[in-house]
């Protein structure tokens, strides 16, 4: 394959949200960890994530002075010369996340001290591009206005050698990666929940595919689905 194996790792709701109030219920608590414990033990190169859930989860909205910064202009891919191994992949169209260091700072091992990579359009401001360079996160070129998730996972491959991603939402990147046909496997964390009618699907854009069971086991009372793309 010449694009890594990708998981969609996910808390759903009993009607198949992921988003919402729901999550943050104590009835979802022991879904949320048993969700954290196996994003740490699944053996993998780190974990995508979309725009919104990595400014939700980890950048709080912070953005740069991009006045500071030279721009520019190649469009080259930035791929520094030290990479770790483990990898925090940030799906940023137009590169609107603020970083503050080039690593994941967290105190769960699941994610603290990824190395982040930016995946990017064209349609990028080229002062970004020198500010994710004097961090030394490394970037990558995805599609002229939008990302092609294609071309995102095959550059995740050969620039990087990342075997395995999990993808950890949220709908809409979930949808764009199902959309692909790019998800071989879902790993998915059910919480005794029903969400509101306005929270998102797993999947915000889907096409129909077929999948086949491969493990069902019950933690704590908290059902753990695994499913195999067919
Ligand atoms: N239940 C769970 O396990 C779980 C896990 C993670 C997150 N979440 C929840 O998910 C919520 C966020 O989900 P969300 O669906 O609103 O947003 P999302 O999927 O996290 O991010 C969507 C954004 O990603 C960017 N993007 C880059 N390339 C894309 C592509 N090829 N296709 C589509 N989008 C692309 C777009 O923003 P730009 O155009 O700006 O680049 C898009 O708006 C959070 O509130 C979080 O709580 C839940």
């Amino acid at each position: 394959m010449n694009r890594p194996y990708i998981i969609c790792h996910m808390v759903v709701s009993l009607d198949g949200k992921v988003t919402g109030d729901f999550l943050c219920r104590p009835a979802c608590e022991k879904a949320t960890e048993i969700y954290y414990d196996i994003n740490r033990t699944v053996s993998s190169a780190g974990f995508i994530c979309g725009r919104v859930t990595m400014e939700s989860s980890f950048t709080g909205g912070w953005y740069p002075d991009l006045s500071a910064y030279a721009p520019v202009e190649s469009k080259a891919d930035f791929v520094p010369d030290y990479l770790s191994g483990f990898y925090a992949v940030a799906f940023d169209t137009r590169g609107r996340l603020g970083w503050q260091s080039n690593r994941i700072i967290d105190d769960d091992p699941g994610y603290g001290n990824a190395q982040i990579i930016e995946i990017l359009s064209e349609n990028v401001d080229a002062r970004y591009l020198g500010y994710l360079q004097s961090m030394g996160i490394p970037y990558v070129f995805a599609g002229k206005e939008a990302i092609d998730v294609d071309t995102a996972l095959v550059k995740l491959k050969a620039l990087f050698d990342i075997q395995t991603l999990l993808l950890e939402g949220g709908s809409i990147l979930n949808g764009a990666f199902q959309k692909a046909g790019v998800i071989d496997e879902l790993s998915l964390v059910v919480a005794p929940l029903t969400a509101d009618a306005c929270d998102k699907p797993l999947f915000m854009d889907s096409e129909l595919r077929e999948h086949c069971l491969a493990s069902v086991e019950s933690k704590d009372g908290i059902l753990v689905l695994k499913y195999k793309k067919v």
